[in-house]
């Protein structure tokens, strides 16, 4: 008797502890918590992620010459004239593309012609022609119609250097005219070009930076680093791009 009222104690003790033990008042069952309830508990920041690396520009702007003519690189506008003015290229081929004027390039910028023609019709179908390419200080001096905002004056003519082609369809719908840029051909060309190594040379919002109304036909061969490093900072004229003046009027 004796025996079993000291299990039935020792048993109510094992309740009493245990229920205190368990008491839950603060919904913390953490061992900190529980053992000093005035504290207040810490709460650490995430660690700070380290912050991305600054782009680097690591274009070589130097990497050929502005003023040289035989620099792919070479600026013409109406501040920077060929120099000497009557420049001729040395290395120029017939370009084997369709056209309305026997066109002639320098051979780098003709196989870049070639390629680009190839990819347009492969890609999306579309047959193009040179209606233009390298023009001669002479030649020039009869394309000039004394508006300065449409034709350049001799010696000033990108045409010269045997790196520009200005661009049409081949059904000859709007060949040397701004309304190419709504055609499916002036699209294409517009944003495949740089794939290539051309630039639109002059834009639509850009004549107080070239000094030429928009022409939408007229590309211009910089080679492929060049003509994607454009496009992927969106700086679209030579002007801008070499932090080099302005050239809306002649000096
Ligand atoms: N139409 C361009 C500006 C030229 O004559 O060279
Ligand atoms: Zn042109």
């Amino acid at each position: 008797m004796a025996l079993s009222l000291s299990l039935v104690l020792i048993a109510a003790s094992v309740v009493v502890i245990g229920a205190v033990a368990g008491d839950d008042s603060n919904g913390d069952t953490g061992p900190s918590a529980a053992s000093d309830p005035t504290e207040t508990p810490t709460v650490r920041p995430a660690p700070a992620e380290p912050p991305p690396p600054a782009p680097v520009d690591t274009f070589d702007r130097a990497a050929h010459s502005l003023d040289d003519p035989m620099s792919i690189w070479v600026v013409v506008n109406k501040l920077r004239p060929l120099t000497p003015q009557d420049f001729e290229p040395p290395d120029l081929v017939d370009v084997p593309v369709e056209h309305t004027n026997e066109p002639l390039l320098r051979q780098e910028a003709s196989d870049a012609v070639v390629s680009m023609f190839q990819a347009a019709f492969d890609e999306a179908g579309l047959e193009l022609a040179s209606n233009s390419a390298y023009r001669s200080y002479s030649a020039q001096e009869n394309v000039y119609d004394g508006d300065d905002l449409t034709t350049a004056r001799p010696g000033f003519s990108e045409h010269q250097t045997g790196l520009t082609i200005d661009i049409g369809p081949l059904s000859g719908e709007c060949s040397l005219d701004p309304c190419l840029a709504e055609l499916p051909e002036g699209i294409w060309l517009r944003d495949n070009a740089w794939r290539f190594g051309f630039i639109l040379r002059y834009p639509a919002d850009k004549t107080p930076v070239t000094g030429y109304s928009f022409e939408p036909w007229h590309f211009r061969y910089v080679g492929v680093p060049l003509a994607t490093e454009m496009h992927e900072t969106g700086v679209v004229t030579l002007e801008e791009f070499f932090g080099l003046p302005a050239a809306p009027d002649y000096g």
